[in-house]
C-alpha cells in the first residue's frame, strides 16, 4: 500500500482565474499550460492499518495547520473513493524554490493525487487522475500531462466534466521559461483570495470571460503551428487582463511591484528590437519571460542585468506524472 509520484508545476499561458464551486474547485473558464521541467514534487504515500491519523512531511519538516489539513482532507477524497478507512504516511520533497514564484501546491497536489491513489489501490486513468488532482488545487489538474495542457471548465455542477486533457507533449516544441525573481517581499493576497475578490467584486470580471474563448482558440492554432509570436502575444495579452481584473476589485488589488514592471518593459523593449519574447505574471510579482532557446543567452544576460532582479531560472518543457 505504497507509492511515489514525481510531478513538474506548470505555467498557465490562459489564466485559471475565477471559481464557480469553491468546494470542489470549479473553474469560471478553461485554462491551457506548459508544464516545466526545474520545478517538481516528489511524494510517497503509504497507507497503514496501525496509524490512527495522517502524518505529512513537507521537506523533512513534519508539518500542521493549513498545509496538513489541505492534506488530509485530500486523502478523505482518496479513501472515500476506494471505500477503504486507511490513513497514511506522506512525505513529500519539494524542488520547487518559493522564490521563483510558481505554486508547489500544483506540483504538490498532481504528486499527492498520483501517487495516493495509486497506494489504495485506485487504478485511475489520466482523466481521473486529473479530474481528483483539481480537487486539491485548480491548477494542479493540469501537471497530470507533460507539455501543453488544457483544463475544460466542464459544465456539470458535480464536477465530472472538468478535468485536462493534453495538447502536445514535452517534445512537440522546445519554448522556454526564464522565472525573473524580484527582491520584492511583501506578501501578496493568496490566489484563492484573489480570484475570490475578483469574481464577487470586479466590474471586469465579466470583460475576461467574454475573452477567453477567442485567447483559447488562438493559442491552440499557434501551437499547431508552432508560431511562437502567435503563442507568445495571446499569452501576454491574456496574462494582462487576468491582473486588469484585479484592479477593478473592491477593494482593489495588484501582484505588481515596481520591479515587475522594469522587467514588463524591458521585454517590450527586445521585441521592439526585434526579439521575439513575451512574458506572463501569476498571482505575485515575478516575471516569467518565454522564448525560444537561440535567444537564451541575451535574455539572461539583460534581465540579470536589471536593478531589483536577485535570481533567473531557466526551465524547458517538462514531463507528466511519473512513477518510481
Ligand atoms: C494565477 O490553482 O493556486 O496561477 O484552485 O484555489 O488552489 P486553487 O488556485 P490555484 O490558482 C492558480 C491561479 C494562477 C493561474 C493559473 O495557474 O492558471
Amino acid at each position: 500500500m505504497k507509492a511515489t509520484a514525481k510531478a513538474h508545476t506548470n505555467i498557465a499561458l490562459i489564466k485559471y482565474w475565477g471559481k464557480r464551486n469553491e468546494a470542489i474547485i470549479l473553474p469560471t473558464n478553461n485554462s491551457l499550460s506548459l508544464t516545466l521541467d526545474g520545478y517538481y514534487t516528489t511524494t510517497t504515500v503509504e497507507f497503514d492499518e496501525s496509524l490512527s491519523q495522517d502524518q505529512f512531511i513537507l521537506d523533512e519538516q513534519i508539518a500542521s495547520g493549513e498545509q496538513y489539513n489541505r492534506v488530509t482532507a485530500f486523502l478523505d477524497i482518496i479513501r472515500q473513493m476506494a471505500g477503504k478507512q486507511l490513513f497514511a504516511n506522506v512525505t513529500s520533497v519539494n524542488e520547487v524554490p518559493t522564490a521563483a514564484g510558481f505554486a508547489s501546491s500544483a506540483s504538490g497536489f498532481a504528486a499527492l493525487a498520483a501517487a495516493g491513489s495509486k497506494a489504495i489501490g485506485l487504478h485511475l486513468s489520466e482523466k481521473e487522475l486529473s479530474r481528483l488532482t483539481r480537487r486539491g488545487s485548480g491548477s494542479a489538474c493540469r501537471s497530470i500531462y507533460g507539455g501543453f495542457a488544457e483544463w475544460e471548465m466542464g459544465m456539470r455542477e458535480d464536477g465530472e466534466d472538468s478535468y485536462a486533457i493534453p495538447i502536445a507533449p514535452a517534445n512537440y516544441w522546445d519554448i522556454r521559461v526564464a522565472a525573473v525573481v524580484l527582491s520584492a517581499t511583501k506578501k501578496s493576497v493568496s490566489s484563492r483570495a484573489g480570484m475570490r475578490r475578483t469574481v464577487e467584486t470586479s466590474p471586469f470580471f465579466q470583460g475576461w470571460l467574454d475573452s477567453i474563448s477567442y485567447d483559447l482558440a488562438e493559442i491552440k492554432q499557434g501551437i499547431k503551428a508552432r508560431d511562437f509570436q502567435q503563442v507568445g502575444e495571446i499569452a501576454e495579452a491574456n496574462c494582462m487582463k487576468m491582473h486588469a481584473t484585479t484592479l477593478g476589485a473592491k477593494p482593489p488589488f495588484t501582484y505588481w511591484h515596481d520591479t515587475t514592471l522594469v522587467v514588463m518593459q524591458k521585454v517590450w523593449e527586445m521585441r521592439s528590437q526585434g526579439i521575439p519574447v513575451y512574458f506572463t505574471i501569476d498571482a505575485g510579482p515575478n516575471v516569467k519571460v518565454l522564448y525560444l532557446p537561440e535567444h537564451e543567452a541575451y535574455i539572461e544576460q539583460t534581465l540579470g542585468e536589471l536593478q531589483g532582479v536577485t535570481d533567473i531560472r531557466l526551465s524547458k518543457p517538462g514531463q507528466g506524472i511519473t512513477y518510481i
